[in-house]
């Protein structure tokens, strides 16, 4: 049996053999501080932070069951275990109950010692990993990140690859939807810390006032609403990667302590005096341009040259949008699979949404796909399938007719199709409040859902929603 040495461990006894005996044995399995009495041993546990306390039951100065009590509200997470005499099997009893891992008889055998020390470091250890499962938001399950055949991408992946032998902070930029966070997974998981945690944080999710407390964790009782001693996510993180997503919305004052934080390699939990060490690669992504932010004095300079070593930039859809066939078709293969479907994209079709702008780039895209394979009937999306707000640009405006007037008599016919569905939708259908809205009659609005042929394409929305 082997375990990394590192544990805080704290052994409270007012006998000096056992105390001896103890430090002699668990000096492999971590650091251990002794304390011969429960004042000792209190004031100790206030001041630092230990994983497993192993404590006397019977103390000269201190009820040992009052102390786990105390003990484990002050710091749940840390592993108690009793030393009992064999024949208090009833206490022993009581302090499981009062949260305590297990007991041990004074007159154990190493071995015994031994394994019940890393059976409370393995609860540790998946405790630890419990919190770093919640954390994280969702874990893709499908993680293939699409190269495609752009020379942009061809950089990117280079850039990446080189990036994920080194632990230097990388920061990506670019719009939204164009694969930050997937670009941000896979730098991880290529790198030397993939069997470690990714922990994804998004600035721009949490309130203000919580973000200290979710980044650097507190200490119970350090504000109005601590209940409990909580990790932060840097601790979380530890030894692994974290991913700060929209940097840009992390407020001024809590810059200069991430700035210092990633100097030093410490963090201060709330309430909490002393830094603890921490090992972590920081990846932050934001969709916004840090360096305007920087000019307009709303982003510190010094953090984003510390965040800027290796700045990766991902194309829009729109600029590799040669690479919009393999995305169709991988996103059908997903959405296919899941909704128990077998849709194809005709090859029009496809080319139609090449012309498309993407604003919301890979992310939109998929939103379609999957959109399309959960509502289409037939097994093939053609042009006409396609929802009109994806063909109001070069498609329509080519297809218009040869004069300019009649291109633009389609062009705005297809902004008004779009506008009135947008309307529409947002009033639940509600035609009488989509007409008050748009400012105009009901009968004006239904001769114009007539003309418009927005009759079908309202009803296949209404089925959607
Ligand atoms: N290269 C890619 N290969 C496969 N899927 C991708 C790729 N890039 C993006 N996606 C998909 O597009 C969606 C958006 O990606 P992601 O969340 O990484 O974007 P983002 O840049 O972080 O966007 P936002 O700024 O909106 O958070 C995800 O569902 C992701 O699976
Ligand atoms: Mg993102």
């Amino acid at each position: 049996m082997k375990t990394k040495a590192g544990f805080q461990i704290l052994v409270v006894d007012d006998d000096p053999s056992i105390l001896e005996m103890m430090k002699f044995i668990l000096n492999s399995y971590g650091s251990v501080t002794v304390a011969d009495n429960g004042t000792d041993a209190r004031n100790l546990f206030h001041k630092f932070e230990y994983d497993i306390v192993l404590l006397d039951f019977l103390l000269p100065d201190t009820n040992g069951l009052e102390l786990l009590k105390e003990f484990k509200e002050y710091h749940p997470r840390t592993e108690i275990i009793m030393i009992t005499h064999v024949r208090d099997v009833k206490t022993a009893v009581q302090c499981i109950k009062e949260g305590a891992f297990d007991y041990l008889n004074k007159d154990f055998v190493e071995d015994d010692l031994i394994s019940i020390v890393l059976r409370a470091a393995e609860k540790l250890k998946s405790t630890k990993e419990m919190m770093y499962l919640r954390s994280e938001v969702e874990r893709l399950t499908e993680q293939d990140f699409i190269v495609g055949y752009s020379e942009k991408m061809a950089e990117i992946m280079n850039i990446l690859d080189r990036a994920a032998e080194t632990s230097a902070t990388v920061l990506l930029n670019g719009e939204s939807g164009t694969g930050k966070e997937l670009a941000a997974r896979y730098l991880h998981n290529h790198s030397k810390r993939a069997d470690k945690p990714f922990v994804a944080v998004n600035m721009a999710s949490i309130p203000d006032n919580l973000v200290e407390s979710n980044l650097f964790g507190h200490e119970k009782g350090s504000f109005t609403g601590a209940l409990k001693t909580t990790y932060g996510k840097f601790e979380i993180a530890n030894g692994g990667t974290l991913f700060l997503d929209e940097i840009a919305d992390l407020k001024f004052e809590l810059q200069s302590k991430l700035l210092r934080v990633m100097q030093e390699s410490e963090i201060e939990r709330i309430g909490k005096s002393e830094p603890i060490h921490v090992d972590v690669r920081i990846i932050a992504a934001t969709h916004r341009d840090l360096k305007e932010l920087v000019t307009a004095g709303e982003f510190r300079d010094d953090l984003f040259f510390r965040l800027n070593v290796i700045p990766i930039t991902l194309p829009t859809l729109s600029e590799r949008i040669e690479d919009l066939p393999l995305f169709v078709n991988f996103f059908l293969k997903r959405y296919n699979r899941k909704y128990g479907r077998n849709l194809k994209v005709s090859d029009e079709a496809l080319s139609a949404l090449s012309k498309y702008e993407w604003p919301g780039n890979i992310r939109e895209l998929e939103n379609l796909i999957a959109r399309l394979v959960a509502i289409h009937s037939s097994d093939e999306i053609f042009v006409e399938d396609i929802p009109i707000d994806y063909q109001i640009t070069d498609t329509v405006l080519d297809s218009g007719g040869d004069s300019h007037r009649d291109r633009l008599k389609a062009a705005t016919d297809s902004f008004e199709r779009s506008f009135i569905l947008r309307v529409l939708e947002k009033e639940h259908w509600h035609h009488e409040n989509t007409a008050l809205k748009l400012g105009i009659h009901r009968k004006t609005l239904e001769y114009k859902v007539k003309k418009l042929n927005l009759a079908k394409i309202i009803d296949q929305r209404r089925r959607d929603n």
